[in-house]
């Protein structure tokens, strides 16, 4: 396919770089009316109008009339595989409860277990379908889902499948990360050790049977798994190869950095509370420094250090963290503007921070989140815009014409 009049051509990337770490981040190179060309599933040439190549004998060409091409969205942090929805604890929210303690009287995370235990696998994927159809047409064209509403084997190894069925019916590239210590499951409640030796003994070799999870993760915070919790959920989760990305720091300082990278983990995720220490840590590391932004914005917390930890030289995604409790939004421009408007990010950080730097926290840096020959051929195209800062800007403004994703049109 050849598409030709694109306005702007953003993120060309002839390097096929696999992520930007800090300063770095502010670069992403346009390409003011250019050509695209893909060959099958993968992006195979770019360039300017004024050298655009003759259409080969039988190739489609697509004129895209001045509107905009941006790589898809890279969303490297989500619990999208749940049942149901949790509206009354965002009334309860309202009326002044906070998210600990609504989780302390047994809602959050148990409620959502509770009414996915009574759902069945069929229906959980229809439910599941629904959000990962909504954030295809919202740009995004790769995707981590986590489990963790399961907290018995058999359920996580539910949510799991469902998530391999996900992975094979969507033309979204879909990692899965095993969530088993998400929260306490209700029939170990006050013996929060015992589940963890479940989560290590029995629940981690069996999706590794099953090949069901390419990372591991733990909710390592204050009123969840303990740093030691964490640490002995990582090293038995690495005897089967799977590498951590952890839920750190996002209601206390809570160790969750330093023991992340401490096993090496791809990336760290939320950081609303972190000081100097870690954001040192995670400059000198390539684990890479996962914001969500909008999980900030939901429960009216701080907004993680993403301007500092740029600064120093992290390399820093920003995910949607797309869940019943915390986010229930996947919509990675909203994202991205959250980290222009309330992180000071630039729009080129933020855009970078979405796409390429959330592939590379996916670890698939290498064949997704920027426009560079033999990528896989993942965009969409938007009407004309003024300006790229436009796009950040007019936050609610939808602008996204057509979405291709492995180099075919999707009906969105
Ligand atoms: O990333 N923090 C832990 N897990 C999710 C929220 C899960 C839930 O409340 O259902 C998060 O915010
Ligand atoms: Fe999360």
């Amino acid at each position: 396919m050849l598409i030709i009049n694109i306005g702007c051509l953003v993120g060309a990337d002839r390097e096929r770089r696999s992520h930007l770490r800090g300063p770095a981040m502010k670069e992403i190179d346009t390409i003011a009316d250019a050509w695209l060309r893909t060959d099958g599933e993968l992006i195979a040439d770019f360039g300017p109008m004024s050298r655009v190549p003759a259409p080969r004998e039988n190739e489609e060409v697509v004129d895209a009339a001045g509107g905009w091409l941006f790589p898809s969205f890279c969303d490297s942090h989500t619990h999208i595989v749940y049942a149901g929805s949790r509206e009354m604890e965002f009334i309860a929210k309202i009326n002044g409860l906070s998210y600990e303690e609504i989780a302390r009287q047994g809602g959050g995370i148990l409620n959502s277990a509770d009414l996915l235990h009574a759902t069945s696998e069929e229906e959980l994927y229809a439910q599941a379908m629904e959000r990962v159809n909504e954030i295809t047409a919202m740009g995004t064209g790769c995707v981590e889902i986590k489990s963790g509403y399961g907290l018995t084997t058999a359920d996580e190894l539910k949510m799991l499948r469902v998530i391999a069925r996900i992975a094979g019916s969507t033309p979204m590239r879909v990692r899965a990360t095993f969530l088993g210590a998400h929260a306490v499951g209700r029939a170990y409640k006050g013996r929060q050790s015992d589940y963890v030796t479940l989560v290590c003994d029995e629940m981690i070799p069996a999706v590794a049977a099953e090949g069901l999870a390419d990372f591991v993760d733990v909710f390592c915070d204050e009123g969840f798994f303990t740093v030691e919790d964490t640490d002995r959920i990582l090293t038995a989760a690495a005897r089967y190869g799977l590498r951590p990305k952890i839920h750190a720091n996002e209601l206390a300082v809570s160790g969750g950095v330093q023991v992340g990278v401490a096993h090496g983990a791809l990336s760290v995720d939320h950081l609303e509370r972190i000081g100097r220490e870690e954001i040192d840590l995670l400059s000198r590391n390539s684990t890479v420094a996962t914001m969500l932004p909008g999980a900030s914005f939901f429960l009216g917390m701080p907004y993680g250090p993403a301007r500092q930890a740029i600064a120093e030289g992290a390399v820093v995604a920003l995910a949607s963290d797309y869940n019943p409790g915390s986010s229930p939004s996947g919509n990675m421009r909203m994202v991205m503007s959250l980290g222009c408007i309330k992180m000071k990010l630039t729009t080129a950080e933020a855009l970078n921070a979405t796409t390429l730097n959330g592939a590379y926290a996916m670890d698939c840096g290498r064949d997704y989140g920027s426009i560079a020959p033999g990528k896989v051929a993942n965009f969409y195209i938007t009407r004309q815009l003024p300006s790229l800062d436009f796009y950040p800007y007019a936050y609610a403004t939808p602008v996204i014409r057509k979405v291709y994703l492995r180099g075919s049109e999707i009906n969105t």
